[in-house]
């Protein structure tokens, strides 16, 4: 039955800019807005942001590339795609697939924190949420964060339970303009009123070598495939549902423009603050998770109007998010009904009460179980990195693998409408073959003596 619905569903991309919309309204979420700012101010500002975009350009590109023309030329979801070309393969895709399974809980944690902000600021409560300690002692509460948390995933839930889904393009459109002006708007902002701001500018955008470390590679390739949704299968559905005389080379540019373009604004807006209000002060630029929650209330108390600003952009950040989380629970979900023939209602609700329980360990993290290490890690960050630092490096190695030695790139650059000798072609099979591979193991070998503390990096 999955199946029919599969076939009636593809191709119904109209055409290419509904192909890139759907895909970018994918990719653009809490990792652009809420992720790469800390990262960024993390790991040296413009260090970080130059070794992105270096990423972004060869590596995201090529697998990317990869990705959806694979989808595409077999005309099926992860698991079935790798499957049809080589058995022995299939393993990656239900890799793949357990990846949304792991982010969507402890994304929907942050949703909820988000969710409390909207309503912080719309009733008037933006000065007290100002303070320093205001974000901490939110965190330090129980039940609070896991109400949010649990109203985050039931609104998923709702959408993607009734297939109301389709509305997603719809909330999409007005919701990424709206973003991007209140971005542009408090960036604008902060930099004219607030002192200081511009010393933060010149650390997030001038690269400082010796802040080069291998973790900053480690960090900054987790979030290209966190933020381009890559390495867990989603871009090969996508493939699948895309017409055959689009140009792949082409949409994949436009959609990497403009998901790296919203998290650098988001970057422009978060980074510049922190040095305001802190002076560059190491420990604030590496407050982690809670940066744009601890940050922007302090710009936004700043302004005239400023509770209202902050309720509006908070929706927003919202909106983004809960268009990710439906279609991170659709994947889940769809994953679920092809393997077990359960219908939609019933795989929705397992899903719901899988993530719910999940995502309770990521909140009470920062309460009750605040002692509970493991790995030196807390529980979301443990999420986030067994996601972002261990299985999506393993995926898109296999997934080189896969491609540059079972299927050959010959196959996709044929797929994708790629002149042989053409340079985005040459790019494409020296990433997927050589660089990549190799990048991928060291990173992985680093990731991981660097949490097993065996070596610092
Ligand atoms: N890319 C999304 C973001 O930046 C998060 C995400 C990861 C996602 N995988 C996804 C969204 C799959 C939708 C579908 O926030």
């Amino acid at each position: 039955m999955e199946q029919t619905q599969n076939t009636a569903k593809r191709g119904s991309f109209t055409g290419k800019i509904g192909f890139v919309l759907a895909a970018a309204g994918s990719a653009v979420g809490l990792g652009n807005i809420w992720r790469f700012p800390y990262l960024a101010a993390k790991y040296g500002g413009g260090i970080f942001l130059l070794v992105y975009v270096g990423l972004a350009l060869t590596f995201g590109f090529a697998l990317m590339l990869g990705e959806i023309a694979l989808g595409r030329k077999t005309g099926k979801s992860a698991i079935s795609a790798f499957s049809s070309i080589n058995k022995r393969f299939s393993f990656v895709g239900w890799l793949a697939s357990a990846v949304p399974l792991i982010i969507l809980p402890y994304y929907s944690v942050i949703g909820g924190w988000v969710m409390k902000y909207i309503f912080g600021f719309a009733f008037g409560d933006g000065s007290n949420m100002a303070t320093d300690a205001y974000f901490e002692n939110y965190l330090g509460n129980v039940s609070e964060p896991l109400i949010w948390f649990f109203i985050f995933v039931l609104l998923t839930a709702v959408v993607v339970f009734f297939g109301v889904d389709k509305g997603v393009e719809k909330v999409s459109k007005v919701m990424m303009p709206v973003l991007i002006v209140s971005m542009i708007f408090i960036v604008v902002y902060a930099l004219i009123t607030l002192p200081g701001a511009w010393d933060g500018v010149l650390y997030y955008i001038t690269p400082d070598f010796s802040k080069f470390s291998v973790m900053t590679v480690v960090a900054a390739m987790g979030q290209l495939f966190y933020s381009m949704s890559l390495a867990m299968g989603i871009m090969i559905t996508f493939g699948s549902y895309m017409k055959k005389d689009i140009a792949i080379d082409k949409s994949i540019h436009q959609i990497e423009i403009f998901d790296t373009g919203v998290a650098f604004l988001a970057g422009l807006m978060i980074v510049p603050a922190v040095f305001a209000f802190s002076g560059g002060n190491e420990a604030a630029l590496g407050k982690g998770p809670g940066l744009m929650f601890i940050t922007l209330p302090k710009v936004f108390e700043t302004m005239p109007g400023g509770d209202i600003i902050g309720a509006v952009f908070f929706l927003m950040v919202f909106l983004a998010a809960i268009t990710s989380s439906i279609s991170l629970m659709e994947t889940i979900i769809s994953i679920l009904m092809d393997k077990t023939k359960l219908n939609r209602r019933i795989s929705c609700i397992i899903t719901f009460g899988v993530i719910l329980l999940l995502g309770i360990p990521s909140s009470l993290g920062f309460n009750v179980w605040s002692e509970v290490k493991i790995l030196g890690l807390q529980f979301l960050d443990l999420f986030d990195f067994i996601s972002n630092s261990v299985m999506m490096p393993i995926v898109a190695l296999l997934t080189c693998i896969f491609i540059g030695y079972f299927l050959k790139p010959k196959t996709l650059i044929e797929e994708a409408r790629l002149k042989e000798e053409s340079f985005t072609a040459k790019l494409f099979k020296v990433v997927i073959r050589y660089v990549a591979p190799v990048c991928l193991i060291i990173i992985l070998v680093s990731s991981i003596l660097d949490v097993f503390g065996v070596m610092k990096i």
